[in-house]
């Protein structure tokens, strides 16, 4: 198992080229089910999670084929792949595969569509909490599907018709009930009304490849969407939104060293509440045509409390690595988390490095420390483990985190793109 050393204590200064969204990019290859013509995604990230669900979407017979580039090439552009469902070959989506990735599940929504029925395994349990898909089953049920569970397996079938236009209303916001509803209802018979629909800007992504396949859809982006059903979709081209948990990432990895960095193709208008944090916290962000620029010279950080809330609100998926700032902090914050109940693992080995941190219900008190000292940890989740990235770049000494398997799963190139910067960060590969 790899692992990656991190010597702390040096201030960032460069530049780091923000990657295709992993969020964007796994629905937008799971819309590449709903039509038997070629979808072509620019700026797809390389990382583990993509070909892993390669490997799912070629079980049911997507043919993969990525184009034109030569070895390396990728570090600067990211990858464009083309992937065809000339033909599904099974509707069946086993255990093995979507137990590796939750996100598989969403394959329930064009497969359902496209060939009236599939059977696919139930997700099972995940690090950061119990993550039901009793909404995305609703979804599909409001839209004329019977859905049966048997053997840890859903079993999805649309009525003789197809899959009929109707209203969905989401009691919580969910990011992929969303997406599953945007792939069902596009190929439904009728209007589709999508209530408390999810309004991160990945549901903006989907909806508009799904549009250039064919799709009519609206109000991507607000809380209400509307899906008049066509009869099929067709091959189209488009680029993957970049990435903005990456860009938060950074940006908090400079506040917590200090420095300058320009975060290429970053988009400050995808940030929305960590931007707040970041400037109360002390950063200082400039949007520009080329990306966002961080900076934080000299000065502490600042104490700020964040409730993490779907978008625009500050993302769950940052709340690891800004908890790792605050550390740092010259006083007391308290971070809530409201989207998913188990999700502060990071306390533990943040802790380890000398971080004050106690829990109170669902959220976290960080008494911010003078200095933290480098240690060996363990990485638990995707965005946990590069929370300990974070806090090494800041602390005295030498840290090496274990298990970074998780971190490939989220993360293209991040010693590279680190290490350009004037970290001092490496894999070492191996057994450990
Ligand atoms: C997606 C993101 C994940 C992010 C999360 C919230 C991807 C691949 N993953 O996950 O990185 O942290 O959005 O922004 O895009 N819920 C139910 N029943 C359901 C579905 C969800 O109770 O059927 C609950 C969840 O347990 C959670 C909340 O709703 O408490 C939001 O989850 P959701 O937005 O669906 O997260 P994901 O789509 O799984």
């Amino acid at each position: 198992m790899d692992r990656i050393r991190v010597v702390g204590g040096r201030p960032l200064n460069g530049t780091i080229r923000i990657s295709g969204a992993k969020n964007a990019a796994l629905p937008l290859m799971i819309a590449s089910l709903l039509t038997d013509e070629a979808l072509t995604l620019e700026n797809v990230p390389r990382l583990a999670d993509v070909n892993m669900l390669v490997r799912i979407l070629g079980n049911h017979g997507v043919d993969y084929t990525l184009k034109g580039k030569r070895p390396g090439e990728e570090i600067q552009s990211g990858q464009t792949v083309d992937l065809r469902a000339e033909r599904i070959v099974d509707t069946t989506a086993p255990y093995d595969l979507v137990s590796r990735m939750r996100a598989s599940f969403w394959v329930i929504a064009p497969l359902l569509a496209r060939m009236g029925e599939c059977r696919v395994s139930l997700p099972g349990g995940c690090a950061i909490g119990t993550r039901p898909v009793d909404f995305l089953l609703m979804a599909l049920e409001r839209l004329g599907a019977t859905i049966g569970i048997e053997n840890g397996y859903a079993i999805a079938r649309a009525p003789s018709g197809g899959l009929r236009g109707a209203e969905i209303s989401f009691p919580k916001v969910t990011v992929g009930g969303t997406h599953t509803a945007l792939m069902a209802a596009a190929l439904a018979d009728g209007r589709t009304t999508v209530l408390n629909a999810a309004r991160e800007p990945e549901i903006v992504d989907l909806a508009d490849c799904l549009n250039k396949m064919g799709a009519r859809i609206t109000g991507a982006g607000t809380s209400t969407i509307e899906i008049q059903g066509v009869a099929r979709l067709h091959g189209a081209r488009h680029a993957v939104l970049p990435d903005r948990i990456e860009a938060g990432t950074y940006a908090m990895a400079v506040a917590m060293t200090g420095g300058d960095v320009l975060l290429e193709g970053a988009r400050a208008d995808l940030l929305c509440g960590a931007t707040e944090a970041l400037e109360q916290a002390g950063a200082k962000l400039d949007g520009s045509a080329e990306g966002l620029r961080v900076r934080r010279n000299g000065n502490g950080i600042r104490p700020v409390d964040i409730s993490t809330a779907p978008f625009p609100g500050f993302p769950t998926d940052l709340q690891a690595q800004f908890m790792a700032l605050m550390t740092r902090a010259s006083g007391s914050s308290r971070i809530t988390e409201t989207i998913f109940e188990n999700r502060f693992m990071h306390v533990g080995e943040l802790s380890r490095f000398g971080a004050k941190i106690r829990l109170d219900g669902d959220a976290a008190i960080v008494d911010g420390v003078p200095k933290l000292q480098g240690a060996p940890v363990m990485a638990t989740d995707l965005r946990a483990s590069v929370s300990l990235v974070i806090a090494a770049l800041a602390a005295e000494g030498e840290t090496t985190v274990n298990r970074v398997y998780h971190l490939d799963r989220g993360f293209e190139h991040l010693e590279h793109k680190l290490g350009q910067c004037g970290a001092i960060v490496e894999r070492i590969s191996g057994h450990g």
